[in-house]
Parts: structure tokens; sequence; C-alpha cells
């Protein structure tokens, strides 16, 4: 596949990302781990993919999530968020990786609806230019409560309330491994090479398997088969779920995204991981494609999560694709509102794209955590696969 690289005039910025991740790997001795390069390609403040200027989400960018597409989703996700607060008689939103900010402006206008406001509309987002984007987002669509919302650089205390993170695990650092078939674990590192401006200079490298790494790979007990195997363990994760578990006091986390259980993620067919870059809507392998400048992303393994929660001191409330939560939650009520033949056609494509099972309605799941909160959650009637993760 060929992609286009980027502009002439983004040279500078390139070369600038380039030349700090050169600085990265020759301080420690040629190598560095995927997730130490993959954190300097999406996060370095102004330069890296998240925190750059870069349009991103949306037609004119490299992807399209869920609320990016219209109402439907942040519709749904505040019948959830509603029967939350509800039941908690107040309490706040807190949102992860608010993106372009659509989310949270459809969440606040359908829980004003439903007469559920939270006290606050808490975002934690990384990315300084984002904020200026959720900002501009929130006060043209949502701008009468504009002064619900709050930014913040760090955790909150004493939470209590609803979570919600969209598509933000598979955004965290993930390491790369690869098994052979004689059961030796190698991690899978980032060197460098001398290359012209059309070349990357960044390739793959293979080094020892640290302690951590080697003990996570072995427990996962890969079918081999002859083969070597590689794919991705998110030590991220983990550690932000129990973060999480210190500030909740009462309440839940709604975490969506793409992923499976971990029977289904190291099957071993999958023996290629699931590591994928965006860039102008073309989904490819290769993380060393123009760094800055395009997303990289790796699925999420549900099981590791749910343990990690359960460790963090976590209820498990529920596990479901995003279809059926989706259901469940009145995505089908919301169709049959009235309005012109246009605004209908839009909403059957959004709610294909969300629900149907060869779009976004197997693959993404929705698992939810809660802490202090025993009510059985609207989102998982239909359905609630906890027991197989
Ligand atoms: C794929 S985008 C999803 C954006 C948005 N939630 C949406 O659905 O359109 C991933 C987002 O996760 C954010 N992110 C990744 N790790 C994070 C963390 N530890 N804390 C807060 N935000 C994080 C990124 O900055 C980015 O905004």
């Amino acid at each position: 596949m060929t992609l286009t690289q980027v502009p002439a005039e983004q040279k500078r910025h390139k070369r600038e990302l380039h030349g700090l991740i050169r600085e990265a790997i020759q301080q420690k001795n040629g190598f560095i781990a995927f997730d130490e390069y993959m954190q300097m390609a999406l996060y370095t403040p102004g330069l890296g993919y998240y925190s750059g200027s870069l349009a991103k989400f949306g037609a004119a960018g490299d992807f399209i999530t869920a609320p990016e597409m219209g109402d439907l989703f942040a519709g749904c996700l505040a019948a959830q968020t509603a029967q939350i607060l509800e039941s908690l008689q107040g309490g706040v939103v807190l949102e992860f990786g608010a993106g372009s900010g659509a989310l949270a402006a459809g969440l606040l206008n359908e829980l004003d609806t439903l007469g559920v406001l939270p006290e606050q509309y808490l975002i934690l987002e990384l990315s300084g230019e984002l904020r200026v984007r959720q900002k501009e987002t929130i006060k043209s669509r949502a701008a009468e409560h504009f002064s619900r919302v709050r930014w913040l650089d760090t955790l909150p205390v004493n939470l209590c309330g609803v979570v919600v993170a969209n598509e933000v695990l598979d955004a965290m650092p993930v390491k790369v491994f690869e098994q052979d078939a004689s059961g030796k674990v190698m991690e899978m590192g980032v060197g460098y090479a001398e290359a012209n401006d059309e070349q990357t200079p960044f390739r793959w490298l293979p080094g020892e398997a640290g302690a951590e790494l080697n003990s996570a790979v072995q427990a996962l007990n890969l079918v081999l088969d002859g083969n070597s195997y590689r794919s991705e363990i998110a030590f991220q994760a983990p550690a932000w779920i129990e973060s999480l578990s210190e500030v909740l006091e009462q309440g839940a986390v709604l975490l969506i995204d793409y992923g499976f259980r971990q029977a289904e993620y190291y099957h071993p067919d999958r023996d290629q991981g699931t590591l994928m870059c965006h860039y102008q809507h073309r989904v490819h392998p290769d993380p060393f494609f123009e760094p800055g400048f395009q997303d990289i992303t790796a699925h999420v393994d549900f099981t590791a999560v749910a343990l990690a929660a359960r460790r963090a001191g976590f209820d498990l409330a529920g596990y479901a694709t995003q279809g059926a939560f989706l259901l469940s939650t009145g995505l089908l009520d919301r169709m049959a509102l009235d309005g012109s033949t246009k605004a209908q056609l839009e909403l059957a494509q959004q709610a294909k794209k969300l629900t149907m099972p060869h779009e976004m309605g197997e693959l993404f799941k929705v698992l939810a955590l809660t802490k202090n909160f025993t009510q059985p959650l609207c989102g998982f009637e239909q359905q609630n696969h906890l027991n197989r993760l």
C-alpha cells in the first residue's frame, strides 16, 4: 500500500520529533522499548500525534470515532450515565481523553433533557491542543452547560459519579514481544538508522526481555505451534485502572474500546498482534511511518483490564458488545424520533455503523466497573458476558 508522505511544510516538525526520538535511542545505547517510542510519537508536547495541531478526528483527519458520527452514541451513553447519577442522587462525570469534545457536548445536552445534569463535567486531557478544540466544541454545541465543564491536570480526589473513556485504552503505549518456538521471549524495541527524507529512520530491533515482560508473556501460555509469536502487552492500562480505583469512592467506570477477551486476543492465529496505525483513513501496520503524523494503537485485552480492576478493588458490573450495549440503552427508541427523511436516513447510517457486527458493533466492547454501587446497569440488560472474560 502506498501512503502519501506529510507535505514539505511539515518537515521541520517532523525533523524535530525524529531528533528527540533519535536522542532517546542514543542515550539508551541504540535501543528503546516500543512503549517509549509510542509515548513519544503520540504524546511529545507540541510534536506528538495527539499533542500536535493535526485534525486527527473526522473526515479531515485520520479516523472517525463513535461520538464523531452524530449524537446517537452520546444519547445512549447518557441513558446509562443518567441511571447511575440518579441512583447516586448527584455526582460528577469525568471523561478521559475527550477528543474533539463531541461526546461531552452530546452527553451534557442529553443529560439535561433527562433532567439529570451532573454537578460538574470534568475532562482529563493530555493534549493542550485538544483542550482548546474541546472548549470550542462545547461552547458551540452545549453553550449553556459550558460553565459546568472543568479541565483537570491531575486526577481529582474522592470522586462520586461516572467515569467515561471512549477509545482511550487503545491509545495507551504498549510493549511488543516475540516468543520463539523454544519459548524464549524477546522485547521488540526500536533502533535508529540513517535515512533520507523519504525514508523512516526507525526500525524494529529485538532486545532481551526484562523480568516483568518475560513473566507476563510466560503467564499467557501461548500456543507456539513451532512458529514464533508476536504481540503486545499493555502495562500502562492496569496502572491507570489502579489510579482510578484510588480516586473513585462511589459510582461506575464505563470503558468503551475495540478489543477482545484474552483467549481471543492471544489466539494462535493472531500471531502478528494487533498493532495498527491510522493515517488519512487508511489502516496499516507500520508504526515507523511518519511518527507524529499518524495514530498508533493496539486492541484492548479486556480480560487483563478486568483482572486489574478486580485487584484494584472494583466490582465488575458488565461486559457487552457495543451493539448490545447501545440496544439496551435505547438506540431503537432514538431511531423512532420524528424528523425529516434526510435526518432519519442519517440516523439509520449512524445506527448501522455503531451496531452492525461487521462495523463497530462486535469488535467494540463496553466494560463497566463499579465501586459501592450494586444496582444492575441498564446497558447490560440484553447482554452481559462477564463470565466469558
Ligand atoms: C482515539 S482518541 C479518542 C478520543 C475521544 N475519546 C473520542 O472517542 O473521539 C484517544 C484519546 O485518548 C487520550 N489519552 C490517552 N491516554 C490518556 C490518559 N492516560 N489520560 C487521558 N487521556 C488519554 C488521547 O490524548 C486522545 O485524546
